[in-house]
């Protein structure tokens, strides 16, 4: 079957779901499953509905729900398998059965122990059980990239007799190139019989890095199916981060000239949800979704995209739903990127006044990573920065199920200020002493820590959201303490609160 259409597959709830630390309820699979329908993604496949109870359930609430999308379930070619997915699946609109079995030597020899005759017997078998309860049926070929091609088109063509509608060749430990997959797509196509009657479909893991570049290459060698998660999460490195293959297909669409049904406009929400509801966050430079991906400090190159943002972007924030490109101000930026900032904040500077005001920027670069548009405010209103609140020491206890927290801060003036709190963890209770001390109350969006740089460098970065009264906040702390960093992080946030009201007051002051 010809269509120049890519189909996507998404198999965050299934792949994705089985990798480490990222396994999900079945209400967060329906939360997940709702955002994948809203993107646009053609297949999604729920998870193995024999393997547990919880994926039975994610696919009969997803199922109750959700009548776009073709909803899948995983199934060995097991009998058994076969019927518990068969009745998994009878609630759903557009029912699939993925059927896979393994075909390389190493699996056939040491995973399965069978000849390449009881794997052909075992497909034909199993596939067209499958087919006697559903139309829609999905064989996979596991370990297909180092699978004898010869063999391997045999297998593909006695699915497609036996009744499969897609084929999967998965590269199942990230081990082909671009170069092979392509060669391998195109030879099973070319020579197995009814192989123009079916979808192929890739399906391919990071181990090397090449996920989304073997991918592209599969398309190349004619799938029509491309099977991915969205942050590319799933077994160890992953799989083809379905974010960044539909957004190569869109932007390089003259050279390939195929269509993903996908709402570019959401990859951004629906990458934030994942990481919210699996609580593992992408690191800042990941293509698409990074916090990085649209941000520009070096001068020269703020210069360019001041000029013309194609100079250093190759597609739009917006299409793939962040809300702008960002101007990140700091120790690499130059006067232009300053001066166009204080612009869009409506002050319009003439030469002599700007060159003043970018030496402060340039001093209060060597205090802080990031100038914000606060402290822009604030110089723009001759206050000097203040140092806000300093952490002098800390300490915590345990009491039974209880922490408490003692911190000790130097304030603005140099004053010390000491308080303690209790809460039900460390943490907790480190966060109720610093807002007692300081008398800023922000409530925890989420907090997440993890580490940077290696070995004897390694440090722990705590990175905190935060609500305070309804406007969202990021903070970030760095130590080789995680608990410091944590500290750290809470007063980013607080003593950038507590300039703006200084900016606030001293802007009304002048302007009275
Ligand atoms: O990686 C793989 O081979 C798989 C199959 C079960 C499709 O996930
Ligand atoms: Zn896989």
């Amino acid at each position: 079957m010809t269509t120049d259409r890519i189909r996507i597959f998404d198999t965050t709830l299934r792949d994705g779901e089985q990798s480490p630390g990222c396994s999900m309820s079945p209400q967060q699979k329906l939360v997940m499953a709702r955002a994948l329908t809203e993107l646009g993604v053609d297949i999604i496949e729920t998870g193995f509905a024999a393997s547990s109870q919880s994926d039975r359930e994610a696919l009969a609430l997803i199922a109750a729900e959700l009548k776009t999308p073709v909803l899948a379930t995983l199934s060995r070619c097991l009998p058994g398998d076969i019927e518990t997915s068969v009745k998994a699946l009878e609630t759903a609109a557009r029912p699939r059965l993925h059927v896979f079995l393994s075909t390389s030597p190493l699996h056939r020899e040491h995973k399965l122990r069978m000849s390449k005759e009881q794997i052909l017997e075992s497909v034909h078998t199993h596939v067209r059980l499958a087919r006697s309860y559903i139309d829609d049926i999905e064989f996979s070929a596991e370990d297909a990239t180092r699978t004898e091609l010869d063999f391997l088109t045999e297998v593909a063509q006695v699915a497609i007799a036996a009744g499969a509608t897609t084929i999967n060749l998965p590269d199942t430990v990230g081990f082909t190139t671009p170069e092979e997959i392509r060669n391998m797509f195109a030879h099973v196509i070319a020579n197995a019989a009814g192989s123009d009657k079916v979808i192929f479909s890739a399906h391919c893991h990071n181990d090397l890095g090449l996920a989304v570049a073997n991918s592209l290459a599969a398309i190349e060698g004619g799938a029509r199916q491309v099977e991915g998660s969205i942050n590319g999460i799933g077994e160890r490195a992953g799989n083809c981060a379905i974010e960044e293959i539909v957004m190569a297909l869109k932007v390089r669409n003259a050279f390939y000239g195929h269509d993903t049904g996908i709402d570019t406009r959401r990859i951004v929400a629906t990458s934030q949800l994942l990481q919210r509801l699996v609580g593992m966050p992408v690191q800042r430079n990941k293509a698409i979704v990074g916090a990085n991906a649209f941000a520009h400090e070096s001068g020269i190159h703020q210069h360019g995209m001041l000029r013309n943002r194609n100079t250093y972007e190759i597609m739009r924030p917006e299409d793939v739903g962040w809300e702008s490109s960002q101007m990140v101000l700091g120790r690499h930026s130059g006067r232009a990127a300053v001066e166009a900032r204080l612009r869009a904040l409506g002050y319009w500077l003439e030469e002599e006044e700007l060159a003043l005001v970018f030496e402060q920027f340039k001093a209060l670069c060597e205090q802080q990573r990031v100038v914000t548009d606060i402290d822009l405010q604030t110089l723009m209103h001759g206050a000097p920065v203040q140092d806000g609140y300093r952490l002098a020491s800390m300490t915590i206890s345990d009491v039974g199920q209880r922490a408490n927290a003692l911190v000790e801060l130097s304030d603005p003036e140099g004053n010390r200020v000491c308080e303690t709190a209790s809460g039900d963890g460390p943490v907790d209770a480190l966060f109720a002493a610093l807002s007692a001390a300081t008398g800023v109350a922000l409530s925890l969006d989420s907090y997440h820590v993890h580490s940077v740089g290696i070995g004897a460098d390694a440090r722990g970065e705590a990175n905190l959201s935060v609500r305070h009264e309804g406007e969202a906040y990021e903070g970030t702390g760095t130590s080789r303490d995680v608990i410091e960093a944590s500290a750290l992080a809470w007063l980013d946030v607080a003593n950038r609160l507590l300039r703006q009201r200084q900016g606030s007051r001293q802007a009304e002051t002048s302007n009275a």
